[in-house]
């Protein structure tokens, strides 16, 4: 996007140095090619000018019915990876009470954070959901403390006597509408523990637009081409979908990873 869209001002100093800076923080254009998403960015005049926008993108790499399924979570792998040791640092020094006994990772693809919180002892155990495809993918590298359920996370009916003291929610609230990432949360809202946190890994607006980061806003631009309504979120929109759907979980912190960041929630419950 940046390579492509600054082209016709490259002449600008100012735009080619903007495209530098935005790429060294997040390299949209890479996500766009491990999405195979080129042509639906190509299209985005078409869209605006009221072309239909045709069946949601991600829903076919997260299903494997796309030839580039496997690419695409390559491609969140390596992102995992650049992230998921300093979500532990932070979680470590963040949360009173570690490890926690038992973590939940809603749509968790390649397993990367829940493996990483398990080994630097942030959590004792984690059950990671994502669809039967991803699943599969995950299972070779799951270890005896990651158990798997394959499932959308729309139909998802865990056992009601199966309780989790810390769910993570990675990157997955993007690809949804509000109304929808409600109805996802309160699949698991008899699941939680008392005491228990939540977390959400997010690119982020700012509740005041003019000062959102670039990149979140061009990711939302994405996220609104390829996914069934989903863009990027504020955090009081999550907050709000938190509080619909999971009433008791307070906010408590937010911490930065760089393009994403990360928003903890408590439940306190006696
Ligand atoms: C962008 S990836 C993030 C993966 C992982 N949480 C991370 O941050 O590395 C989104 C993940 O959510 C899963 N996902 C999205 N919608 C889902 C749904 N309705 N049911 C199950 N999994 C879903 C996708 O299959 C994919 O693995």
């Amino acid at each position: 996007v940046f390579g492509r869209a600054t082209e016709p001002f490259a002449q600008g100093k100012r735009a080619g140095q903007l495209a530098r800076s935005l790429q060294a923080e997040f390299s949209i254009d890479s996500v766009i090619t491990f999405s195979d998403a080129w042509s639906y960015w190509e299209s985005l005049s078409d869209f605006l000018h009221g072309a239909p926008i045709p069946k949601p993108l991600d829903q076919q790499l997260f299903r494997g019915s796309h030839p580039k399924s496997s690419e695409y979570f390559q491609g969140i792998e390596t992102l995992a990876h650049r992230y998921a040791e300093h979500v532990r640092d932070w979680l470590r020094a963040s949360l009173p009470r570690t490890p926690v006994q038992s973590m939940l990772d809603l749509g968790a693809g390649p397993g990367i954070y829940a493996r990483t919180l398990i080994a630097g002892e942030v959590a004792s155990a984690a059950t990671c959901v994502d669809f039967d495809y991803v699943t599969r993918r995950a299972q070779t590298q799951a270890e005896g403390r990651i158990s798997t359920v394959s499932s959308d996370l729309f139909r998802l009916g865990l056992p009601n006597d199966q309780s989790f003291d810390l769910i993570y929610v990675g990157n997955v609230l993007h690809h949804y509408t509000l109304c929808d990432n409600v109805r996802l949360f309160r699949r698991v809202r008899r699941n939680v523990a008392p005491d228990a946190y939540l977390v959400v890994q997010e690119y982020l607006l700012e509740d005041w637009p003019t000062v959102s980061p670039v990149y979140a806003a061009i990711l939302g631009v994405h996220f609104a081409l390829t996914s069934p309504g989903g863009r990027c979120y504020s955090p009081s929109e999550i907050s709000c979908v938190v509080g619909q759907a999971l009433p008791g979980f307070r906010y408590v912190a937010r911490h930065n990873l760089g393009a994403s960041d990360l928003l903890l929630y408590w439940c306190h419950r006696q």
